[in-house]
């Protein structure tokens, strides 16, 4: 106990200043509890206010794919230029150094493969996702599928989880084969996931409109990569979408299976966080490249 005999008196009151206000450096998140805010400012750079997020969830869903047949070798060393893991509970107990100390983006809902179609998903233990400290809920959202109920439903639960917890939900939009990737089926997704409670969400890009989607999702929108593009293909992309109101990018494939990842990642970096346009990044990709 501090000893009260010789307490200084209090005198410095401040009076007629008023306290600060604090506004949220996120798109719509205002009104998150303290937790949330937390581990949304270890996703997202308070700075840029945006992220690089990496995707290596794919083996939940396509077993051992290209880029990703020893995540033990090809992950480690893109970590550190990732602002945030997004992963598998067994991939991150399996491969992830738990000194990277790196906000995980925990795959949270799981139940297909790619031998079947889209099936009825279930959901993590949410006692697992605190034990691996997640920083965020990732789940499925299939809107227009024949699942699009149970999916729905795992992102509300997940929501009032992660709300429990203090623990961001990231909806991810499920494009089925059937579906078209344009603007306006992307901006009714996004803002199904956002209305039942994701904090944020993951979709792809369009050509046309993309700037519709995001204006539309109340909360901040990070993108996909999608298939293997051309590395300046997919710099462009991110340079498109972050100049249409992306927040940032969840990316795989172009990371893991461009010819040089490591140089790709920070590439992205730079057009995600300095404001380099999509030509400086390749031309930094081919110096990273060719200096190593
Ligand atoms: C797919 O099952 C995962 O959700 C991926 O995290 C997502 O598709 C992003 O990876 P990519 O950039 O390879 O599309």
């Amino acid at each position: 106990m501090p000893d009260n005999d010789t307490a200084k008196d209090a005198s410095d009151y401040a009076l007629g200043i008023p306290a600060p206000k604090h506004a949220f450096f996120l798109k719509g998140l205002d009104h998150v509890d303290w937790g949330m805010k937390d581990r949304l400012s270890r996703i997202f750079n308070p700075k840029s206010g945006r992220t690089v997020m990496l995707a290596f969830d794919h083996g939940y869903i396509m077993g051992p794919t290209s880029g990703l047949e020893r995540m033990d070798l090809s992950i480690p060393p893109l970590i550190e230029h990732a602002d945030c893991l997004m992963c598998t509970r067994g991939a991150l107990r399996s491969i992830v150094p738990p000194t990277a100390n790196k906000p995980i983006s925990l795959r949270y809902s799981a139940g297909s493969s790619v031998l079947t179609e889209l099936n009825n998903e279930c959901l993590l233990d949410i006692e697992d996702a605190l034990r691996i400290n997640a920083s965020a809920l990732a789940v499925m959202a299939a809107i227009g599928s024949k699942f699009e109920a149970k999916t729905i439903e795992n992102l509300v639960r997940t929501a009032d989880l992660g709300a429990r917890y203090g623990i961001p939900t990231l909806g991810v939009t499920a494009v089925g084969k059937e579906l078209t990737r344009d603007a306006r089926y992307l901006a009714l997704a996004c803002r199904i996931c956002a209305e039942n409670g994701a904090t944020f969400v993951k979709t792809y890009y369009c050509e046309t409109d993309f700037e519709k989607v995001t204006a539309t999702c109340p909360v901040p929108i990070v993108i996909a990569g999608g298939k293997k593009l051309p590395e300046n293909e997919a710099l462009e992309l991110v340079h498109k979408a972050l100049q249409e109101g992306a927040a940032g990018v969840d990316m795989g494939r172009n990371v893991f299976q461009a010819e040089h990842p490591v140089a790709m990642i920070q590439a992205i970096r730079a057009v995600t966080h300095d404001g380099r346009t999509a030509r400086e990044g390749f031309e930094l990709y081919q110096t990273l490249k060719n200096t190593r």
